[in-house]
């Protein structure tokens, strides 16, 4: 009886150290251990044997099935630790490889401007408006001092949408339709930033631009009020020795009107290519708000008076990048975009 243990537990261990997975382990289990395996079949035969053999059996039987134990623990460790460890080197991470680009978008030159010119002004005290890209003529004209067959009107060659609705050619008419909220109240202070529409299209004018319009509604607003926030604004905005100009010109909107010119940031005024050995460089249109123009918006001219300016976006962003064709802020070349 003894060797037929010897024998069984010989192969038990064998079968265990040759089996491959965990399942085979288990399958051993129970030929071996299980409730109808061998061993068990063999611990049930002890009333064959002589009386006084039996204990000896007992332990005998009990020390092979701990031996088996043993050893099947012993195996299913043993694959446990090889399954994780080819588990840890398959999803292993190594640290020391370059990271994967990610492409991240860049803010676009003219939204950086627009920004920029924004942080400044609110920074004075304004707040921002918007208005509609599709205007209608009363806004985008006449309200703005330029009735019908107004030569003026030939300086903004726009885009009709239908007889009396355009695409906005200049974000003036927010002036309009603010005062029109506001009034009779002051002070208005606001800037408007906005997509505006032209039949142009060369190098330096696109059929599609931006402009940011300015509009300070208050008692006893005068020309030096004007003139002292467009120096704020163009220190800030170009450097704090630059100076300006104002040139006498002419907008339907505003009386007296100006252009204004800061003194050239290439050369510091001496004269360079970039502001045509002038000295000089344009930045914007402005003037005191026309009495028409407050009075058909409601409020009473004799009572207060306001200034106005229109910024070119793509101008200004042309000026302080030194870009040279402004149809390359709209095609879309990362090579151009991701420069920013
Ligand atoms: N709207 C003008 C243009 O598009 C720019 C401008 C000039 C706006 C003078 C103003 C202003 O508010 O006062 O050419």
């Amino acid at each position: 009886m003894n060797n037929k243990l010897q024998e069984l537990q010989k192969m038990a261990l064998e079968k265990l150290a040759e089996a491959k997975n965990a399942a085979e382990l288990n399958e051993l289990k129970v030929q071996y251990l299980g409730k109808k395996g061998q061993l068990t079949q063999m611990a049930r035969n002890i009333s064959e044997i002589a009386a006084e053999e039996r204990p000896k059996f007992g332990q005998a039987i009990n020390q092979v099935k701990a031996s088996i134990e043993e050893s099947l623990n012993q195996h299913l460790k043993e694959m446990e630790e090889k399954m994780l460890a080819a588990q840890l080197k398959k999803e292993s991470i190594d640290i020391t490889l370059p990271g994967r680009n990610v492409d991240l978008g860049t803010v676009h030159p003219l939204t950086m401007v627009i920004n920029e010119v924004k942080d400044i002004f609110l920074g004075m005290g304004y707040s921002v408006e918007e208005g509609p890209q599709i205007e209608t003529e009363y806004y985008n004209f006449e309200a703005l001092n330029l009735p019908k067959e107004h030569p003026a009107r030939d300086m903004q060659d726009s885009f009709y949408v239908t007889d009396s609705t355009l695409l906005r050619s200049q974000t003036s008419p927010v002036q309009v339709r603010t005062m029109e909220k506001m009034v009779p109240q002051v002070p208005v202070k606001i800037i408007c930033p906005g997509t505006v529409y032209r039949r142009d299209d060369d190098a330096t004018h696109s059929p599609m631009f931006h402009q940011i319009e300015g509009l300070v509604i208050d008692k006893n607003i005068r020309m030096s009020d004007l003139k002292g926030t467009l120096l704020t604004f163009v220190r800030q905005m170009f450097g704090e020795d630059r100076e300006i100009r104002l040139r006498p010109s002419y907008f339907p909107f505003t009386e007296p009107s100006a252009e204004v010119d800061i003194s050239c940031f290439a050369c510091g005024g001496k004269g360079c290519r970039l502001c045509k050995d002038t000295g000089w460089i344009e930045v914007l249109g402005s003037g005191m708000v026309h009495p028409r123009v407050l009075e058909m918006s409601g409020y009473d001219p004799e009572e207060v008076t306001g200034f106005a300016f229109g910024i070119g976006v793509e101008r200004i962003a042309m000026l302080k990048y030194g870009i040279g064709d402004i149809r390359l802020f709209f095609e879309n070349d990362l090579r151009f975009l991701s420069q920013f």
